[in-house]
């Protein structure tokens, strides 16, 4: 058994061999059958991995961790969707940090894993709604485990960054992941939301630190100094605190 501790994450895990994309089989699983809270759809070879703005994902088969949870956070209205990604970002760093340098791993606004400079994993949460409030969610977790070759050199992986001679076991690190991500998820249900908030920005990358940015082509150079309730990224740039939606700002 995978999850021996937790209530419901973990508890139903769909093992696939090989398929597209973990999103989409977790939502052909949520139309065509009455799916659990908590089931984890997984797979050892994603071949269309897809990333936010429309990117892709690449994976190396059986050396990535690739899987889509799902929740039904209906107790989260529509507007509050980012407390989710917040949720599951510190779950993710709260699984990883235990094997990376002191200080090194970040969360990047708004949900990628970083280690320094390099990113580690992402994030592709997608929501249905039903009217002013959630009601499932699909979390598409990629973790880059033990790969050593990226053809981008703003990858990282957890072989990469701690080694070790054996490598890493995916299926431990599916277990730690699903207490880790019970555990933040049951703390958004129970409210605990300023806890979390002052988690994700002492993690976060970049924050109170000055670094050049663009927005709409133009460069400027600001510090991260806030995230409002919509999870817009307040910077500090001349004199004023300027939020920026997902899509609007860039990092440089
Ligand atoms: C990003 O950083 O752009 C988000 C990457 C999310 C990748 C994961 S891998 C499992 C799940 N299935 C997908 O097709 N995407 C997500």
């Amino acid at each position: 058994k995978i999850c021996p501790k937790t209530l419901f994450v973990g508890q139903k895990i769909v093992y696939l061999p090989s398929c597209h994309s973990t999103n989409d089989e977790a939502s052909d699983l949520l139309l065509t059958t009455d799916v659990s809270e908590g089931t984890f759809v997984v797979t050892d070879r994603q071949t269309r991995g897809r990333g936010q703005r429309g990117n892709q994902w690449e994976a190396q088969p059986g050396h990535s961790f690739t899987g889509s949870l799902i929740l039904s956070p209906t107790f989260l209205a529509a507007t509050e969707q980012f407390w989710l990604n917040m949720a599951v970002s510190l779950a993710i760093n709260d699984t990883l940090s235990p094997l990376l340098p002191n200080g090194g791993l970040t969360i990047k606004w708004p949900n990628d894993v970083y280690v320094y400079d390099r990113k580690l994993g992402g994030v592709l949460i997608e929501n249905t709604l039903q009217g002013y409030n959630v009601a499932q969610s699909i979390i598409g977790i990629g973790l880059n485990v033990n790969q050593t070759d990226f053809g981008l050199p703003t990858a990282t992986s957890l072989l990469l960054e701690t080694p070790i001679d054996e490598g890493y076991q995916l299926p431990a690190l599916l277990t730690t992941l699903c207490e880790q991500l019970e555990k933040r998820y049951l703390q958004l249900r129970a409210g605990q939301r300023s806890v979390l908030r002052e988690t994700y920005l002492n993690h976060l990358y970049r924050y109170q630190q000055p670094h050049r940015y663009n927005a709409e082509g133009q460069p400027f150079t600001g510090t991260i100094v806030d995230l409002d309730p919509l999870g817009r990224l307040g910077i500090w740039v001349a004199g004023e605190v300027r939020y920026f939606g997902f899509k609007e700002v860039a990092f440089e």
